[in-house]
């Protein structure tokens, strides 16, 4: 609302959506179904059943466009960074989620993602016009202060109920990023979307139309609110939210829960061990089933009991005679009372039941205690909103495995509840699980606490949560040597020029063009930079073992061998010795002695490795 009054035209549209709420879409009029309102016999254009927004195709269209960027390695801001395999990457998701698509197809075994909600009052990205050129873009959006961080008068921006493309626009956002991720789920993979009623039902349809209707697997229910909210006009306080689940594939399952045993006890010391007494009575009636109406008689008493009428037996009469005969079927002490079935816990098929798509409070906690877990560790209210840690952990427990080294993504990391999430499961299963979390550089309002303290974007108190987080295990269980480490990897402009986006429209195009043949390695490139950049272009894991030796950066021992240094007869016979599978060399190297280049190509062919230079 901008407070200014309306106009008369805008007074005649208010009135027309009271009394046809149907024939609008987005605040504005649709004249097709105004029309179609309105009794005039017109064919819809389009009609079928699908899920449509303002911006749909230029959305599909930025997901396709190629990444410009890459992902450059913080060591100073990182945990032991040699060892560590838990990532936090500091950019852009939906350009990060681009640079992943190689090395991490296929790879990862959960999602989870707390997206903004679009509740009218939340900011985010749109749209992402990934397309046009780097100063187009620059200049359009004037994204970046002078420290070059992203600010909410750039990209940024508030997606008010007022704005004429509200539920576009966050569709637009939405799409391609969660076209991106289910590339990166493994066949077994699932993905967890928090969401709430704002746009619960366009979620469900974008993923239907991404993941496909049959692959969900529940609308889970999380009360985030213990006390009712009396601020609400309508007198309706919502204290739930949702957390849409689909898998990959049919391959995906829960652990699901735990059965209680505690019930299976042996007061008659049966030999066949515990037992408890469950109900046998069915489900059907006589007309339904006739079957299972019959009386069951005991043997030693000659009473005779008779089913419920509404309900039946749950088993036939052969079955039961059969029970009876082995002392499976407990008779009441009573005549009006009803025979039950003497269940063994020995003869459970199954360890556990279903999981509730109705999560548990006691369990997985409030907002509340996301709120207090993370002002404990970070001595003040720093975040807000941020997600309880036993909510992720139950995800976690449910769907990764203790012992394999399962990844975990979340890419709407925030105070980086997943992270620890992740750390604090493992450390309580000693587990191998691994994390990326991956946060814009947002910054923090200049009046919040966090920036107070010292975080000037979300992303640098996310990192000193997880931070604090592993030092709370360490210092808890000293002897605890699980991976306690990240490694901070941030999105960076390609090192390389032809990678990098060109302003095509710009007349001096042809000439940079021209400049890229002779020196495509662009000017501050940093080697160490290079080595990321060409692991992710080659697709190869951000945890791939990097040997530096003999001037060569030689990757999981023999898959991949990098020349960045120096390009000699010497070098080329090395890097031929250690047999890999393909050598990358950077053609400047060579400085122009083309017997050389062409020497090494005809030897590394011999040697049947794959020769690339850049
Ligand atoms: C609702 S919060 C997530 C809170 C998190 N679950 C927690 O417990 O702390 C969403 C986060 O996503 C981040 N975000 C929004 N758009 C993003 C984008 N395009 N790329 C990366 N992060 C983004 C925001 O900065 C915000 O911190």
């Amino acid at each position: 609302m901008d407070g200014t009054s309306l106009t008369p035209q805008e007074i005649k549209l208010q009135q027309l959506k009271e009394l046809l709420p149907e024939a609008f879409s987005e605040g504005k009029i649709d004249w097709e179904k105004l029309q179609l309102t309105l009794g005039r016999d017109i064919n819809l254009s389009n009609e079928r059943y699908l899920l449509n927004w303002a911006g749909k195709s230029d959305a599909f269209r930025a997901l396709q466009t190629p990444a410009t960027q890459t992902l450059i390695p913080l060591k100073e801001e990182s945990i032991n960074f040699e060892e560590t395999e838990n990532i936090f990457i500091e950019g852009e998701n939906l350009e990060v989620l681009k640079v992943l698509q190689r090395s991490y197809f296929n790879k990862v075994k959960m999602i989870y993602i707390d997206p903004p909600y679009n509740t009218g009052n939340d900011s985010f990205i749109y749209p992402d016009k990934f397309s046009e050129t780097k100063d187009d873009y620059q200049k359009r959006v004037g994204d970046k202060d002078e420290d070059g961080y992203m600010t909410k008068e750039g990209l940024y921006h508030k997606n008010s109920k007022e704005n004429g493309q509200y539920h576009s626009n966050w569709l637009n956002m939405m799409y391609p990023r969660l076209f991106l991720a289910k590339n990166l789920l493994k066949d077994d993979g699932v993905i967890f979307v928090s969401i709430d009623d704002n746009e619960v039902h366009n979620l469900r349809m974008l993923m239907n139309e991404i993941f496909g209707e049959e692959n969900l697997m529940g609308q889970l229910l999380w009360k985030r609110r213990q006390n009712a909210d009396s601020r609400n006009q309508s007198n309706v306080s919502t204290d739930h939210e949702y957390i849409l689940v689909y898998s990959k594939s049919s391959l995906a399952s829960f652990v699901g829960k735990e059965i209680d045993k505690s019930k299976y006890k042996n007061p008659d010391k049966d030999e066949r061990g515990p037992w408890a007494s469950i109900d046998l009575s069915g489900l059907a009636t006589k007309d339904q089933r006739p079957n299972l109406h019959y009386d069951i008689v005991d043997p030693e008493t000659n009473i005779s009991y008779p089913p419920n009428p509404r309900r039946g037996w749950s088993k036939s009469k052969s079955n039961v005679e059969e029970m009876i005969a082995d002392g499976r079927i407990l008779f009441p002490k009573l005549p009006s009372g009803r025979p039950r079935e003497k269940k063994f816990v020995k003869d459970l098929q199954k360890d556990r039941t279903g999981f509730s798509t109705w999560l548990n409070s006691k369990i997985v906690g409030y907002t509340t205690n996301g709120t207090r877990q993370v002002s404990a560790l970070m001595e003040d209210k720093i975040f807000d909103f941020p997600k309880p840690v036993a909510l992720i952990s139950l995800f976690i427990e449910q769907i990764t495995k203790t012992k394999e080294e399962d990844i975990v993504l979340d890419f709407f990391a925030g105070s980086g509840t997943t992270g620890q999430a992740l750390l604090d499961t493992n450390a309580a299963d000693d587990g191998n699980r691994k994390y990326i979390c991956v946060q814009l550089q947002e910054r923090t309002s200049e009046k919040s606490e966090a920036f107070k303290q010292g975080y000037k974007t979300i992303a640098d108190l996310a990192k000193e949560r997880i931070r604090r987080a592993s030092s709370k295990i360490q210092n808890e269980n000293p002897d605890y040597k699980g991976d306690l480490g990240f490694k901070v990897l941030k999105l960076s402009d390609s090192n390389f020029k032809q990678w990098r986006q060109l302003d095509v429209k710009d007349e001096k195009a042809i000439e940079k063009q021209l400049d890229m043949f002779v020196d495509p390695v662009s000017e501050n490139a940093v080697i160490e930079n290079i080595v990321y950049e060409l692991l992710l272009k080659s697709g190869k894991d951000l945890n791939s073992k990097i040997t530096h030796k003999d001037s060569l950066y030689i990757i999981n021992d023999n898959e991949l061998v990098m020349m960045l240094e120096q390009a000699t007869e010497e070098t080329v016979k090395t890097a031929i010795k250690l047999k890999p599978i393909k050598v990358i060399a950077l053609d400047k190297l060579f400085k122009g002695n083309d017997q050389l280049k062409t020497n090494t190509a005809l030897q590394m062919k011999d040697a049947g490795i794959e020769f690339k230079t850049i």
